[in-house]
């Protein structure tokens, strides 16, 4: 089977930080997001890749991927002019795909599990779509699927962020399709907010009396689309991490928990790491910085004097400042440092920053 990335969007709900380079490409846990799910497609068997670039910076993506080699695929590029939806971003790759069964996964979804297990499943069925179903605190968010309550193991209806969601489970944005999917995108129409929506197709295939079938997702699924979504990701990936050192650390410097520190940073003078963490390559933290829990560090950082908590640094960052950060993500080549004047603050903030002090 052939997989499909979605790398296209505009990830308004992430401004500032999609303002340089698509979101997919933000990285939890020190990788870029869209990178889980290619090493799920590998995994899965997919490794011939097709990945959709939009309009934000798509050079960044190519860059990154290449012609997949280093990932152990082989990718192709399909370049999407608007982001003018889901399906529309499938029809794309009609000639891509051919006549085969197919795996389209949005490259800003995280999940825990696998998709081995999925992917055999579909692949010995006769079913002409099967989508994976989690449930979710706030229905309302996502694309919802009711089940036939007369018919156990069938579908109603799916639809799109509904406003009374008739179940919470939501649609997760890992969808195995056949090519029937083409002809019925060409049928479709613009929803409301002017995008061909995935939902809308999947909902008419089923009403055209094809056969869908579905799998309930067990561990945790993440839809990371705000920058909330990316902390809380980035800890429930930290969470599964092992333990790798190859760090050199001071004697009076202190780590506990799981944490992966990369080949040439330096932990001294009172500093504490709290797993489960990550800090990268060549990174220099102390003195005296609290790091952790839920911490992932990108590499070349200077890190002195600051608490951090649940928060994310990105590459070539330096922090010289008492502060405690929580919750926080900092873009990669920022720096924040104490202000020589007392009770004097000075920023240079990009567009859409929030600041809360
Ligand atoms: P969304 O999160 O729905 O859209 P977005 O990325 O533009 O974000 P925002 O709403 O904050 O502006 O997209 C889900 C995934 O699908 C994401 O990985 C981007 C991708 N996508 C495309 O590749 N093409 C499209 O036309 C759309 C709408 C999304």
């Amino acid at each position: 089977m052939k997989g499909i990335i979605l790398h296209g969007g505009h990830g308004t709900r992430l401004r500032p930080l999609t303002h340089t380079g698509p979101k997919q490409l933000l990285p939890i846990a020190n990788k870029a997001m869209s990178q889980y799910a290619l090493e799920d497609l590998k995994k899965a068997g997919a490794t011939e890749i097709g990945i959709i670039i939009g309009d934000v910076y798509p050079e960044k993506v190519k860059e990154y991927y290449g012609n997949g080699e280093k990932f152990g695929v082989t990718i192709t590029y399909i370049y999407q002019d608007k982001p003018k939806g889901i399906s529309h971003a499938i029809r794309l790759c009609k000639d891509f795909i051919g006549n085969e069964k197919f795996i389209v996964y949005l490259g800003d979804n995280v999940l825990r599990k696998n998709l081995i297990d999925y992917t055999k499943k579909f692949e010995a069925s006769d079913s002409d779509a099967m989508i994976l179903l989690c449930e979710v605190g706030e229905p309302r968010r996502f694309g919802i699927a009711e089940l036939d309550k007369d018919n156990p193991g069938k579908i109603k209806k799916i639809m799109e962020k509904p406003k009374d969601p008739p179940s919470n489970l939501a649609v997760i944005g890992i969808y195995f399709l056949t090519p029937k999917i083409f002809d019925i995108i060409d049928n479709l129409k613009p929803s409301w907010r002017g995008e061909l929506e995935i939902t809308d197709a999947l909902d008419m295939l089923m009403n055209q009396g094809n056969k869908i079938e579905y799998d309930t997702v067990t561990g945790w699924w993440k839809d990371t689309g705000t920058p909330e979504d990316i902390i809380h990701a980035n800890k429930l990936v930290l969470d599964s991490i092992g333990t790798e050192n190859q760090f050199l650390i001071d004697d009076d410097s202190e780590i506990k928990g799981n944490i992966v520190i990369g080949k040439g940073t330096e932990i001294s003078r009172d500093s504490f790491v709290t797993g489960p963490a990550i800090i990268g390559k060549n990174c220099k933290i102390g003195p005296a910085v609290r790091l952790g829990p839920y911490v992932s560090v990108g590499d070349n950082c200077i890190l002195k004097n600051c608490n951090l908590e649940e928060s994310i640094i990105m590459e070539d960052c330096k922090i010289n400042a008492k502060i405690d950060l929580s919750s926080s993500i900092v873009a990669h080549s920022s720096e924040i440092e104490d202000n020589d004047v007392p009770k004097k603050q000075q920023f240079l903030l990009g567009e859409r920053s929030c600041l809360k002090i």
